[in-house]
């Protein structure tokens, strides 16, 4: 007979603060030889073996993990699942790349088979990465929402999803109207905001492809439903910054278009914000408004380098995200790998700690989602990966030189990839193996 009780030991890290808050040493747990305890859905216990096992060996069926990590899955707070399709595609900068890549993939998405067979590779990506929750991007259609939905459900996700909203500056095929994505953002808040595991987010694409009118329309529903997300982009590319500077001259920045259309929340997350003056930062922090800092993009897509000091000295909550198909990973350990790169050329330092921070717990609590999801503390939903140390022949070889906990986790963050996930968990159930 099977236990409801699971437990798998093995050593464990999990984040439980910033390091810019409380500094390095009070930012993590580590349990060398720790034991994780789930029942049902949600972790009982955490800690070190010789202090659960007695409690627990005779009413848990227990997993030893041989050379492995666990850590909180973790939260993507910026992605398009649209875009999995044209991710890696060359040689332009953003309007260019949106123009000749994204909208001609985005097209597809009316159909709704096609939206869900994208979805499942999508959510299959993820997964294999260990990512278990992410703020997500669909198209114009409304379809493309209950396509991913109805996948997320399948595997029993925390997700949070929406529908662009787009009523202007992008092919006819692709827009919606003022009052269209008005009613289909609505009929899909009634059908799967906070369904299960699920959330729904408002999702005008950028200040440049929403009619002033429609931004009021993405704020009216904001007021009219509890705890619903604000996503969209802010700030990534210079010639964006200047073509939102023609076409609102009235706003003081970037920043203040979302704001005078109220769409500064706690529940806020804007993908980029790269060029950012101080008064941005300032409305951020005073609004509790995050900011999703997309390395892979950033580079890939020449558009420059995130300030995360700038962010950090005005106390703004930050997240990491891949942003896929500008992004070129699914991977939050090759995301993190290049924000160490984005850092180093600002003459800073990106720890590990904090690394693990933006991708956990500095990620959920971004979403708002930290008493939930982000790390592995009692009462939290069984959302976590067990990492590889022997994924692959060099970082076998690698570890065996790691001589402390800071080197054994930036190695794994500057060599890993989907390679370096063994097992994946989402509300304590096995969602990705990688070797089965
Ligand atoms: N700005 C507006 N749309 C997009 C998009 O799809 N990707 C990125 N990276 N930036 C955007
Ligand atoms: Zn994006």
């Amino acid at each position: 007979m099977t236990n409801s009780i699971q437990a798998w030991r093995s050593a464990i890290v999990h984040s439980v603060a910033d390091p810019a808050d409380v500094g390095i040493d009070a930012s993590y747990q580590y349990f060398e030889d720790g034991l994780l305890v789930v029942e049902n859905d949600k972790i009982i216990a955490v800690g070190e073996s010789k202090e659960l096992l007695p409690i627990y060996q005779d009413k848990a069926d227990i997993t030893t993990v041989e050379h492995g990590l666990i850590t909180a899955g973790f939260v993507d707070t910026h992605i398009h699942y649209p875009q999995t399709g044209i991710i890696g595609s060359y040689g332009e900068q953003l309007l260019d790349w949106l123009n000749n890549y994204t909208f001609p993939a985005e097209g597809e998405f009316h159909d709704k088979d096609y939206a869900r067979k994208v979805a499942d590779v999508f959510l299959k990506e993820l997964l294999r990465n260990g990512t278990t929750t992410a703020l997500v991007f669909g198209t114009v259609h409304k379809e493309s929402v209950d396509a991913f939905f109805e996948a997320c459900e399948t595997h029993n996700l925390r997700m949070i999803c929406g529908k662009v909203m787009m009523d202007r500056h992008a092919p006819d095929f692709l827009v919606d109207t003022e009052e269209s994505s008005y009613q289909d953002s609505k009929a899909l808040i009634e059908k799967w905001h906070e369904k299960g595991r699920l959330h729904y987010a408002v999702t005008p694409r950028f200040a440049p492809t929403s009619t002033s009118e429609q931004l009021t329309q993405a704020g009216e529903l904001l007021q009219e439903f509890d705890h619903l997300y604000l996503h969209t982009h802010l700030s990534e590319n210079q010639q964006e910054c200047e073509w939102v500077s023609s076409l609102f001259p009235e706003s003081k920045h970037y920043l203040d278009v979302y704001d005078q259309h109220k769409l500064l929340s706690e529940r806020s997350v804007f993908a980029h914000g790269i060029h950012l003056c101080d008064d941005e930062y300032h409305r951020l922090h005073d609004t509790g408004s995050a900011i999703a800092f997309c390395p892979t993009s950033n580079l890939f897509l020449g558009s420059g380098l995130f300030r995360l000091n700038k962010a950090e000295e005005h106390k703004v909550n930050v997240g990491l995200g891949t942003d896929v198909g500008g992004g070129t990973s699914f991977s939050m350990l090759q995301t993190i790998s290049e924000a160490y790169k984005v850092i180093q050329l600002q003459g800073e330092k990106l720890s590990p700690f904090k690394s693990l921070y933006l991708a956990t717990l500095g990620g959920a609590k971004a979403l708002r989602l930290e008493n939930k999801i982000g790390n592995l503390a009692v009462g939290t939903e069984a959302d976590f990966v067990i990492l590889d140390y022997h994924a692959t022949p060099l970082l076998t070889f690698r570890l065996d030189q790691s001589k402390t906990l800071d080197e054994t986790l930036f190695v794994l963050m500057t060599l890993g990839d989907d390679r370096t996930i063994a097992r994946t968990y989402s509300a304590g159930k096995c969602v990705h193996s990688r070797d089965s």
